[in-house]
C-alpha cells in the first residue's frame, strides 16, 4: 500500500528549479533510497517531504491525505539531518530526548528509549556531554538516535552516515535497517554512494538536475538502465562507455567504435534498428568482459574485442584490470575477472570476449537508451 505519495512536486528558488516535477510513492514499509549527484535536489526533496521547504507546486499525500499546507510538527516526520542540526546547549542526552519532550510524551517512556537508542548508536557513555565535546562522527550518531527514538509516521535520513569511519558506517547501516524493519515504517534514505544504496534500499530512485531519471530495485537499475546517465552512476567500477556508430552487415547489426567492432545480439536487433547510421554510446559493464577461456558463452570474432593491459589490481573474489583500447587514440577501459591474472600480462595485448547480450546501448544526443524504458522525458 502507497503510505506517501508525492505527485510532480516542484520547488522553485527563484530562477533556480532545485526539484523539477517529481513524483514517488512510498510504501508503507519501504525504505526508498533517493541518489544523485550533489546539488541534483535530494536535501531539497527531504525538506518538502518534512514541511520545512513550502512547495513552488504539486500535491504530497499522507495516505489520503492532502498535506501541502500542515506544518511540519503535524506531519509527524522524523528526519537526520546532513548536518545533524543538533542543539549546541543541550547534553547528548537531551538532545535524543528532544522530539519526544516536544510531543509531551510519556515521561517513563523517554527515560526507558533514550537510553536504549543512545546504546544502539554506541554512544551511550556519552550522555552527559555537550556537542562540542563530540567528535563528528559522534554527533552524527547523536542525531540517527533522536531521529529513531520517536514513533513517526515517516522517517528521513539525509546522508546520515557520510562522517563515519567504514567500520562504523557498516555498523550504523545495519542498526538502521534493523530498525526499519522493527518499525515498519515508510523512509526516505538519501546518500551519493551508490554502493550504498543498492545495500539499502527496496527501491533506488536515481535524480539529476531536479528530475527523477528512474525508479527500480538496484538490479532493474543495473540490468535496464533507461538512461547512459543511470548506468554510469549504478555500478562499481563505472559501465565503459564507448563512442560508436551502429551499421548494417547483411541483415546483422554491428556496433562499431574507433577501436573495434562488436555485434547486437539478435533479440536487441528490432529495437535498434532505427538507429543505424547514427551515432549511439555503447556501454559494456567491467564484468561482462571475459578471458576468452573462462568466458560463459561461445566465443567467435563477432564477440572478441582487444586491450593492452596497464594495471592489474587484485580483489577479493578475482582482479580488476585497467586496458587500453589499441589504436592511435587508445581509450581506457576497466574488466573484471572472477580469477586471478598474473603480473607477466602488464604491458601485453589480450583478447576479451562481450557478453553481447549485457550490451548497452543508448543514443549519442538524447542519452536515453535504446534498450530499455517506457520513454519518458528527461
Ligand atoms: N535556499 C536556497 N536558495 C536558492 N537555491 C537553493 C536553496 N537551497 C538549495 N538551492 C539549490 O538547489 C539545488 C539543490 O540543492 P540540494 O541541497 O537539494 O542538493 P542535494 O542533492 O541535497 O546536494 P548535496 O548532495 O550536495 O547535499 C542546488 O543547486 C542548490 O544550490
Ligand atoms: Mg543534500
Amino acid at each position: 500500500m502507497v503510505a506517501i505519495a508525492a505527485t510532480n512536486l516542484v520547488k522553485r528558488y527563484q530562477d533556480k528549479l532545485a526539484v523539477n516535477d517529481v513524483s514517488l510513492d512510498i510504501g508503507e514499509d519501504e525504505l526508498l533510497v533517493l541518489v544523485g549527484p550533489s546539488g541534483c535536489g535530494k536535501t531539497t526533496t527531504l525538506r518538502m517531504l518534512v514541511g520545512l521547504e513550502p512547495i513552488t507546486s504539486g500535491t504530497l499525500r499522507f495516505g489520503e491525505k492532502v498535506v501541502n499546507e500542515i506544518r511540519p510538527k503535524d506531519r509527524n516526520v522524523a528526519m537526520v539531518f546532513q548536518d545533524y542540526a543538533i542543539f549546541p546547549h543541550f547534553t547528548v542526552y537531551e538532545n535524543i530526548a528532544y522530539g519526544m519532550r516536544a510531543r509531551h510524551e510519556n515521561r517513563a517512556l523517554i527515560s526507558e528509549r533514550v537510553p536504549a537508542a543512545a546504546r544502539m548508536f554506541r554512544i551511550d557513555h556519552l550522555l552527559k556531554r555537550k556537542p562540542r565535546q563530540l567528535s563528528g562522527g559522534e554527533r552524527q550518531r547523536v542525531a540517527l538516535a533522536r531521529a529513531l527514538v520517536r514513533d513517526a509516521s515517516l522517517y528521513l535520513y539525509d546522508e546520515p552516515l557520510a562522517n563515519l569511519d567504514a567500520q562504523l558506517r557498516h555498523q550504523a547501516r545495519e542498526d538502521i535497517l534493523l530498525l526499519h524493519r522493527e518499525k515498519g515504517r515508510p523512509s526516505v534514505y538519501v546518500t551519493h554512494d551508490q554502493s550504498e544504496a543498492m545495500a539499502l534500499g527496496d527501491r533506488i530512485a536515481v535524480m539529476r538536475d531536479g528530475k527523477i531519471q528512474q525508479i527500480g530495485t538496484g538490479t532493474e537499475l543495473y540490468d535496464q538502465p533507461y538512461s547512459r546517465f543511470v548506468a554510469f552512476f549504478i555500478g562499481t567500477p563505472s559501465i565503459n562507455l564507448f563512442d560508436a556508430e551502429l551499421r548494417n552487415n547483411n541483415g546483422e547489426i554491428d556496433i562499431v567504435t574507433q577501436a573495434f567492432t562488436v555485434r547486437a545480439a539478435d533479440e536487441m536487433k528490432e529495437k535498434i534498428r532505427g538507429h543505424i547510421g547514427r551515432p549511439v554510446t555503447l556501454g559494456l559493464r567491467p564484468e561482462d568482459l571475459h578471458p576468452p577461456r573462462n568466458a560463459p558463452f561461445p566465443v567467435t570474432a563477432e564477440n572478441t574485442i582487444h586491450g593492452i593491459v596497464n594495471v592489474i589490481e587484485p580483489t577479493s573474489t578475482g582482479c580488476t584490470v585497467y586496458l587500453t583500447t589499441l589504436g592511435a587514440e587508445g581509450q581506457d577501459f576497466i574488466a573484471t575477472f572472477k580469477a586471478r591474472l598474473p603480473a607477466s600480462y602488464i604491458g601485453k595485448e589480450v583478447p576479451l570476449a562481450v557478453n553481447r547480450r549485457k550490451i548497452q546501448l543508448f543514443d549519442a544526443e538524447t542519452e536515453r537508451s535504446l534498450l530499455y524504458g517506457p520513454g519518458i522525458q528527461f
